[in-house]
């Protein structure tokens, strides 16, 4: 495959960020925009944060909140650098 064309296929892809829930960045984006301004509230509307895991999205999610509340603006990759699906260590 062109690397090019792979590039173009993983833009196309929404970016996931509750695995546990398949709740994508642009939806807890929308829900932080719309006005929820607290993770329970997020997790309520989204289903995001509250899978069989535990919640090891929860970070991320914290993460884009408090840079939305702090710039308006979303971080372009939310998940912490040291993120591992899962937690598995
Ligand atoms: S990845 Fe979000 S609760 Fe498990």
């Amino acid at each position: 495959m062109d690397p090019a064309d792979k590039n173009a296929k993983q833009k196309s892809k929404p970016r996931m960020i509750c695995l546990c829930n398949g709740v994508s960045q642009a939806k807890i984006e929308g829900a932080i925009a719309s006005g929820c301004k607290s993770l329970g509230r997020i997790f309520d509307v989204t289903t995001a944060g509250v899978g069989a895991c535990g919640g090891s999205c929860q970070p991320t999610i914290k993460k884009m909140l408090e840079s939305f509340e702090q710039t308006g603006q979303f971080p372009e990759n939310p998940k912490p650098k040291n993120f591992r699906r899962n937690n598995r260590r």
